[in-house]
């Protein structure tokens, strides 16, 4: 009944298409139709909630939302940085630490009465080491940021976006996530985490008019990555993304593509060669590869 092309009428809540031929409209309340194959205010705002916005890739993602005509609310736990970026951008800034056990409920007090139409769970930690010399409280650490509050964020917020028929959610993974990453065990783990919640909310969610995608960067130029101390010397043969481009490849993708999106013609030449080696030879190849990216 619905096109890609099909206008919306807010105040009927008909698509024109939507529409029988004595010009009624059967359903009070249509899955709001995709007026663009991309982020769309309509389809996706008002609100956008970003976490981990402060630096890297989510706060070009929040500046790419802007530009895009959605209204922002950012949180992160750098304070200061996250109310110059919200200062810049007009947006409601929520400073807080998402490894923190009431985390989820505290950031839904923070948004009741809000209509958060689009979440980036962007926010992430990952520590380059071993596993058995790795601190217990990091590991919670990680499991809480990069597991716990996607899945009960999405928990929390999802209702709302069903019964209004219309939403987004994105999930930030990575190409860690399809591999075993050596010495990264617990962010690839949790990365894995979020690939296998996005892939199923996607084919649950198929028809609600609320959109899901994955999204898998590749080595992206930002603190969060400068920080784990990759080996320059591989940086010149490593070709790093910016995360500009990241942000606007994620952006545009959702609602079109999906359920997942591997990011940069590099990692999908890469991942078309890693997915169809046997597993145990791709774990190999990931071994050796970040062992030479990170000196051990
Ligand atoms: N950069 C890459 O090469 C790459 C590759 C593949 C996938 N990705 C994915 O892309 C996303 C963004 O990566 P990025 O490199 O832009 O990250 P980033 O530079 O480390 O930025 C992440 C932001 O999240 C914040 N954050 C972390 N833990 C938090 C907590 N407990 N509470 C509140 N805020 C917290 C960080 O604050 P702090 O600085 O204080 O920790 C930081 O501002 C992640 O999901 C990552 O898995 C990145």
């Amino acid at each position: 009944m619905t096109n890609l092309a099909s206008p919306f009428d807010p105040a009927t809540g008909c698509t024109s298409t939507s529409r029988y031929a004595d010009g009624a409209c059967r359903s009070t309340a249509p899955v709001a139709p995709r007026v663009a194959m991309a982020v769309d205010p309509q389809r996706h705002g008002p609100k956008a909630l970003v976490t981990g916005a402060a630096q890297g890739i989510g706060a070009a993602l929040a500046r790419s939302l802007r530009r895009r005509g959605l209204d922002l609310i950012l949180v992160d736990r750098q304070a200061d940085r996250l109310s110059a970026l919200g200062r810049s951008l007009g947006a409601q800034t929520v400073a807080m630490d998402l490894s923190a056990r009431d985390a989820v409920s505290d950031l839904s007090v923070a948004l009741e009465g809000q209509e958060v139409g689009l979440i980036v769970h962007n926010a992430a930690i990952s520590t380059v080491a071993p596993l058995a010399e790795t601190e217990p409280a990091v590991l919670e650490e990680t499991l809480a940021v990069n597991a716990r509050v996607p899945l009960l964020l999405t928990r929390a917020l999802l209702p709302k976006m069903l019964a209004r028929r219309r939403g987004g959610i994105v999930f930030l993974s990575s190409l860690a996530a399809l591999h075993g990453a050596p010495e990264l065990a617990a962010y690839s783990a949790t990365r894995g985490f979020t690939l296998s919640l996005g892939e199923s909310l996607w084919g649950e969610l198929r028809g609600t008019g609320v959109d899901v995608l994955v999204a898998c960067p590749g080595a992206t130029d930002t603190e969060g990555f400068r920080a784990t101390e990759p080996d320059p010397r591989m940086l010149r043969f490593t070709p790093l993304a910016t995360p500009e481009v990241v942000a606007e490849e994620v952006l545009d993708a959702l609602g079109s593509d999906g359920p997942t999106r591997l990011l940069g013609g590099a990692n999908r030449a890469a991942e078309a060669v890693l997915g169809r080696l046997p597993r145990r030879l791709a774990a190999r190849f990931m071994a050796a590869n970040l062992r030479r990216l990170y000196r051990r």
